[in-house]
């Protein structure tokens, strides 16, 4: 198991939408270096924590520390900091249908850095290369299979170089093939000299138990369980057996 220094902790969050307990008290850390991949049935409140890390929901109370700050807490000025720092991997790889690849790519580099038209272009070369997309540059979204849109989306949201990568569900829809293919650009990325932490959000237990350190379920409102991945795999507990096995996992 990877032990580096806490970079995030999300501590003791409470969030409902009207009458809807969604959260009741959820806290896990994310450590330097690590996946974790965090289960839950549909519905239990996985994506409201990857939007609460980034500011996209308010929890009604608990804290999110990350470098100091409590990002439940910060307004929108300090919030477009955060998201330099923390990429979000969108479920559809949201992206822009009338730009490029070349231009998905390039628009959070023109956004929030300084850098020369050549560097920007030598960026994007970099980040093609790592998803194995060179060549696709003047393509546009509709133009590529799922596979590829959700690895121009990886790509767009790390090109700012986060310390932390959110994935919500990267894998869903994808075939074995380019499930594959995502894992490994996953942990390619994971092991770019950079340090840095991704929180992988999956219905895929394989998946998880190929790239994750820890995994974490999320189970009526909190953390019912979390452990290194050798751990969840050959657990004796009852609960987690039957959440593997996918009997829980709806
Ligand atoms: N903006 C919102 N308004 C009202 N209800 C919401 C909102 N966002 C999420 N919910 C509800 O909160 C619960 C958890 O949602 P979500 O985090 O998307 O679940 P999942 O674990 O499947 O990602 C769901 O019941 C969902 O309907
Ligand atoms: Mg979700």
């Amino acid at each position: 198991m990877k032990s580096g220094e806490v970079i995030v902790s999300v501590q003791d969050l409470y969030k409902s939408f009207g009458p809807k307990k969604v959260h009741q008290g959820v806290s896990f850390d994310v450590h330097d270096g690590e996946i974790l991949a965090l289960f839950g049935g549909s519905g239990t409140g996985k994506s409201v924590v990857l939007r609460s890390m980034i500011g996209l929901e308010k929890p009604d109370s608990g804290k999110i520390m990350f470098e100091g700050r409590d990002i439940a807490r910060l307004g929108e000025d300090d919030l477009i900091d955060i998201r330099r720092k923390i990429g979000y991997v969108f479920q559809n790889g949201a992206l822009f249908d009338s730009m490029s690849v070349e231009d998905n790519l390039a628009y959070p580099l023109i956004e929030h850095t300084k850098l020369t038209k050549e560097q920007i272009h030598a960026r994007i070369g970099e980040m093609l290369d790592l998803i194995g997309m060179k060549g696709s540059e003047k393509l546009l979204p509709a133009s590529l299979s799922g596979g590829m849109q959700k690895r121009v989306g990886a790509a767009r949201a790390i090109i700012l170089e986060p310390k932390v990568i959110l994935y919500d569900e990267p894998t869903a829809g994808l075939d074995p093939y380019n499930t594959h293919r995502l894992l490994e650009l996953m942990k390619k990325i994971q092991g770019r000299g950079t340090k840095n932490a991704a929180i992988f959000v999956t219905h895929d237990i394989p998946a998880a138990f190929e790239v994750a350190d820890r995994i974490a379920i999320l189970y009526l409102g909190k953390i019912h369980t979390i452990d290194t991945t050798e751990n969840i795999k050959n657990s004796k507990d009852p609960f987690v057996r039957s959440f593997i096995s996918g009997e829980e996992n709806r």
